[in-house]
């Protein structure tokens, strides 16, 4: 049975959840589920922006017919031709033979990549600033490359100014009846989600993210429509996601203190580590974080990243280097353009390897990475030397947060 929201006085939402989904894109932990968003505007021509996952195609087709409520569909503008997104295009143009398809070239392009036995005669092809009437009211599309594939456009309908934003001011985690942020406990009961969302899905991309933004500042947004997660309605709420968003995408910090990042096979590591924070818990840093990364997926890790201004990473040693699940870390995190970073490490070795250098040689980028204090090395358990290096490493880290 179809379950359709309505938006305005005449837009519905026609997306839905998939609670079985463990891991977005096959790879990114999903405690709560995901929500898949898309919109039917019923003005003198009907349109419906973007489809949903696979996963929810049935409801999803049951959807934009209650929406339709008999009439036909004129356009289905698509904003990202991402599977996620567009995997029911097939679906709706033969069930809504009518229908043209808006896009820009590279929308043509991907299109016709995903469905290449599909000729699609009924294209549009939009450039930046173009309009499409639709009756009382205006789409005029933004073309916003990379965030998140290279295709992607936005919508602004200009007349009451909603922003169709495609991927932007989504977020991992189910929309449980409550369709817009000021009917959920927010921002806390969303924010994380959001964060490890952009982190991991449009992090590297965060110059084009500004960059959008730029295009959006003289812009009266009312409404924020993104294709994951709640609805933003409020002035208050659509200002806290834009200056988060700001901050992301700008690699700035929130929070001035230490994460410590650690892997540890057999404890010692872990030792070390935990002395590190009581010594800086005692220089009186605040809101410490501590992480096995064994055992808590990336993609949370790196989302607290993005956070802190000072990161410790602590590996053992292994096959004469890095702990190789520090140094996916690493790598993965350097790949989504972390920067603006003080950082620190700790290694430990039975015999000797690589470890440490090869963690300094991941951040030595000295325009994006400050390093903080000696390396403390630890002889594979902790001594009195090494509390002695963890305590000089501890006051490094501390002043570091004060002096700038
Ligand atoms: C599979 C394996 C490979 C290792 N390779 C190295 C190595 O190349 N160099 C080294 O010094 N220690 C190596 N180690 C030993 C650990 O790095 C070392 O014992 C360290 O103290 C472990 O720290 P932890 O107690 O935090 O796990 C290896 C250990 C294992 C299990
Ligand atoms: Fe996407
Ligand atoms: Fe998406």
């Amino acid at each position: 049975m179809q379950n359709t929201v309505q938006v305005k006085h005449d837009i519905y939402w026609v997306g839905g959840n998939d609670r079985r989904v463990n891991r977005f894109e096959n790879l990114f932990p999903l405690t709560h589920g995901m929500s898949y968003n898309s919109y039917v505007i019923l003005d003198e021509k009907t349109v419906l922006t973007d489809t949903v996952d696979r996963s929810i195609s049935v409801l999803f087709m049951e959807n934009v017919e209650a929406a339709l409520d008999g009439r036909k569909l004129d356009y289905l503008v698509i904003h990202q031709m991402e599977p996620d997104h567009c995997a029911n295009i097939e679906a709706i143009v033969q069930a809504y033979p009518d229908v043209q398809l808006v896009g820009n070239r590279n929308t043509y392009k991907f299109l016709t990549q995903f469905y290449p036995a599909y000729a699609f005669d009924n294209f549009i092809t939009v450039k930046e600033g173009e309009e499409l009437n639709i009756g009382k009211r205006t789409l005029r599309f933004y073309m916003t490359p990379n965030v998140h594939w290279p295709e992607v456009m936005m919508s602004y309908e200009v007349s009451e100014g909603l922003l169709f934003s495609a991927d932007a001011f989504g977020s991992f985690a189910t929309i449980d009846g409550n369709l817009f942020s000021d009917e959920i406990y927010f921002p806390e009961g969303i924010i994380d989600e959001s964060r490890r969302y952009y982190v991991n899905i449009v992090g590297k991309f965060g110059s084009h993210v500004l960059k959008a933004f730029k295009k959006f500042s003289d812009l009266n947004i009312t409404t924020i429509l993104p294709l994951h997660g709640p609805i933003y309605r409020t002035p208050e709420h659509i200002g806290i996601i834009l200056g988060a968003y700001q901050n992301w995408a700008s690699y700035d910090f929130d929070k001035k203190s230490a994460l410590i990042l650690y892997a540890s096979m057999y404890g010692n590591t872990e030792n070390a580590v935990d002395i590190l924070a009581s010594q800086l818990a005692q220089n009186g840093v605040k809101e410490i974080k501590v992480y096995d990364i064994s055992d808590t997926d990336p993609s949370y890790l790196i989302a607290e990243m993005w956070q802190y201004s000072n990161i410790v990473f602590a590996s053992p040693h292994y096959n004469g280097d890095l702990f190789y699940k520090m140094d996916a870390l690493m790598r993965e995190a350097l790949r989504l353009n972390l920067k603006n970073k003080k950082v620190s490490f700790i290694s430990n070795a039975t015999w000797g390897g690589m470890a440490l250098k090869t963690m300094q040689q991941h951040f030595e980028d000295e325009k994006r990475f400050t390093q903080v204090g000696t390396p403390v090395a630890i002889p594979s358990a902790v001594n009195e030397e090494t509390v002695a290096g963890l305590a000089t490493l501890a006051k490094d880290i501390s002043e570091s947060l004060v002096d700038d």
